[in-house]
């Protein structure tokens, strides 16, 4: 079989690819200091589940202001898709390999939403949640959600987070069916920024914005978090 010329092109700016694995590590140690908690120094390691929060939800907020400002390919408009546009592309998965996706495509692009909201959830109700009786710290914003409340928040943070291992399971599955059985490599651009493409592949209108302003909604995401922190005293 002839192997068909290829070429690079970029897909994804610096500040997507930072925040796709920063958030990676950051989640994966937001669950062990969960874990480890309850088990060893309590103290301590629930003080860096916390910080560890307030690191996601600083990414998380910068994530959505860059949906909207950011490189072509980071943006909301660019990979939200109807629900017409999904059905398509996904019996299209059916079919022969057709060209590479220059950025998510209409179903990724949901999923990618998906885990935005699910972690915003899973941030927003750890900073209620208060767990005090059991020895655990409350959140920052516990005192403003009462007993009644906090305790619901508390709940929901612990119920939520089996959502979140589903859906994380189904988005790295994903990315390993589009490995294995599509024979597209979707990580590796995850982490270069360029994906292959066929020879004289071109995606007119993709646009990279400076990394200067990523790294000015970074600071201000972080801002909005400490101020948030501070409110709760
Ligand atoms: C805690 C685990 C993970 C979370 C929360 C997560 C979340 C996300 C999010 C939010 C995006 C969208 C990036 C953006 O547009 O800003 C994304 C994209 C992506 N992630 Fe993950 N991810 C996780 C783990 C992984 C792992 C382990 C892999 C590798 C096997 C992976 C592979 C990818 C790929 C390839 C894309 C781009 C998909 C495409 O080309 O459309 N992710 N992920």
């Amino acid at each position: 079989m002839a192997v068909e010329p290829r070429s690079k092109l970029r897909v994804w700016d610096l500040p997507t690819r930072l925040f796709h694995w920063a958030l990676v590590m950051l989640v994966v140690f937001q669950v062990l200091t969960a874990e480890l908690g309850p088990s060893w120094d309590k103290e301590g390691w629930y003080r860096l589940h916390f910080w560890c929060g307030y690191a996601i939800l600083a990414l998380l907020l910068f994530r959505i202001a860059w949906g909207f400002v950011g490189s072509t390919t980071a943006r909301f408009g660019h990979f939200v898709k109807g629900p017409g546009a999904g059905l398509a592309y996904a019996r299209s998965l059916l079919g022969p390999k057709g060209a590479p996706d220059i950025g998510h495509n209409p179903v990724g692009g949901w999923m990618v939403v998906a885990l935005i909201l699910g972690l915003l959830v899973q941030i927003i109700t750890g900073l209620f949640a208060t767990d005090t009786d059991m020895g655990y710290s409350a959140g920052p914003l516990a005192k403003f959600a009462g007993d009644a409340l906090g305790r619901r928040m508390t709940t929901l943070h612990s119920y939520w987070i089996n959502l979140l291992y589903v859906m994380v399971a189904l988005h790295v599955s994903a990315s390993l069916f589009y490995l294995v059985v599509k024979r597209e490599n979707l990580i590796g651009p995850m982490f270069s920024g360029d994906k292959l493409v066929p020879a004289g592949m071109v995606a007119p209108g993709l646009r990279f914005v400076s990394v200067r302003l990523a790294l000015s909604l970074l600071i201000a995401a972080a801002c909005v978090v400490y101020l948030i922190v501070r409110i709760g005293g």
